[in-house]
């Protein structure tokens, strides 16, 4: 198989925000555990407040009670 021309591009989160990946991506978690994503840009949370950690949720944006 040819190699891809074109290098994987992944974009830098603004402060608390996820890292954009462009997919498909499998993520290797803490444990070992392999997750996978087909879709054609992928989200990675950053910030560990995501329910669907690795995969961001905008659970960043929201804001606690203070
Ligand atoms: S970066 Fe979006 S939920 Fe964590």
């Amino acid at each position: 198989m040819p190699a891809d021309p074109r290098p994987r591009r992944v974009s830098m989160p603004e402060k608390g925000g996820p890292v954009l990946v462009e997919g498909p991506v499998e993520v290797e978690l803490d444990d070992g555990t392999l997750v996978r994503s087909d879709r054609f840009l992928v989200a990675l949370c950053t910030c560990r407040r995501s329910a669907d950690y690795p995969f961001c949720d905008t659970s960043h944006r929201r804001r606690v009670r203070s």
